[in-house]
């Protein structure tokens, strides 16, 4: 048996990298795996950050995050959708895990290191960080994990966290791997400056207008080679190619490939050829977006449900946990 879990960041500002790369893998699991396509909106994580200490602005941007990604395709009758704050299992697991959990071991951790190293005063929370993403993972018993590489070392100390448990206590948990294939999708960023990044400001976002995009798009860099508009170009080497193949119909493709091959046409009139596909792709989810904003019952009703669903997974896991721990 398969069961995947994901932990999704309570922002609704998420850009066309976050979409091509993530979301639409968690709409793609959630087709084939349904109910044991688990994804939680990690509002506990997200407290790690003092950015976060502004209550009404957290609930917003946990709910705006559980709605965009709705109106992205993650369907909630059809997965678990739910909010860690809701299920208070995650808490009591990661205490668990903490006392089972070096504190070298967290130390080593990059993304704890790059963070701890721009704060004056570092929380134990963010120390804490990938053994409340273990329990995450492990209070569902999910094998696999849908995340960035970057989260590669997390993943394997969640696996090291498992491992210690089932031999201290006995077979409990499932030592989950991660997938993102090696070619895994890398949308760039609209500066050409390589990976589009929230933290390099180079995005294009799910939810912007399409004449925002347009003023990104159009001023855009494309294949340096091309210096003139009868200079044929390398569409592999070009943003906009890279795009195209993201937003575009076939027809499209092989339109602004031979193109800017042969010169046939400018960087101008490609950018304003991904138009209409950007434009086909996003525009839906905006107006679903909208809709869900007008009805933020369903919202809250989904998350409610996701919890309710995730808990009843959470709750046989803890009592198996606390038997064996002596609780
Ligand atoms: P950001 O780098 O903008 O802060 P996150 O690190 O929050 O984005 O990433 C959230 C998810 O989106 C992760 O699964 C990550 O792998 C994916 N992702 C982020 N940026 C890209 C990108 N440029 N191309 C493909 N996937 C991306
Ligand atoms: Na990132």
């Amino acid at each position: 048996m398969t069961r995947v879990f994901s932990g999704i960041q309570p922002t609704g500002d998420i850009h066309i990298g976050n979409y091509f790369g993530a979301v639409q893998n968690y709409v793609k699991l959630g087709q084939q795996f349904g109910k044991d396509a688990i994804y939680c909106i990690v509002d506990l994580h997200a407290l790690t950050n003092p950015a976060a200490y502004d209550p009404a602005l957290l609930t917003q941007r946990t709910h705006e995050a559980t709605l965009v990604n709705m109106a992205a395709g993650l369907d909630p009758e059809n997965v678990i959708l739910f909010v860690q704050s809701h299920v208070r299992d995650h808490v009591e697991l990661g205490w668990i895990f903490t006392t089972l959990t070096p504190v070298g071991e967290l130390e080593r951790m990059t993304q704890y290191k790059d963070k701890a190293s721009t704060l004056e005063s570092v929380p134990a929370g963010l120390l804490m960080y990938p053994v409340l993403q273990a329990a995450d993972i492990l209070l569902y018993k999910a094998d696999t994990v849908p995340v960035g590489e970057d989260q590669e070392q997390h993943i394997e100390l969640t696996r090291e966290v498992a491992r210690r448990f089932n031999n201290t206590f006995g077979a409990t948990f499932p030592e989950p791997k991660s997938v993102h294939a090696k070619n895994a999708l890398r949308v760039p960023g609209i500066d050409g400056q390589g990976k589009m990044s929230k933290s390099k400001g180079n995005t294009i976002g799910v939810l912007e207008d399409m004449e925002s995009i347009w003023q990104k798009v159009r001023p855009a860099p494309t294949d340096p080679a091309r210096v003139r508009r009868s200079d044929p170009g390398d569409p592999d080497k070009c943003l906009i190619g890279d795009y195209h193949k993201l937003f575009s119909d076939d027809e499209t493709i092989v339109k602004v490939y031979e193109g800017c091959r042969t010169a046939g046409i400018g960087c101008v009139d490609c950018k304003k050829m991904l138009m209409p596909g950007v434009e086909r792709t996003l525009v839906p989810i905006q107006d679903r977006a909208s809709a869900l904003r007008r009805d933020s019952d369903a919202v809250r009703g989904a998350l409610e449900r996701g919890a309710n669903e995730a808990r009843a997974i959470a709750e046989r896991t803890m009592s198996e946990v606390n038997d064996k721990v002596g609780f």
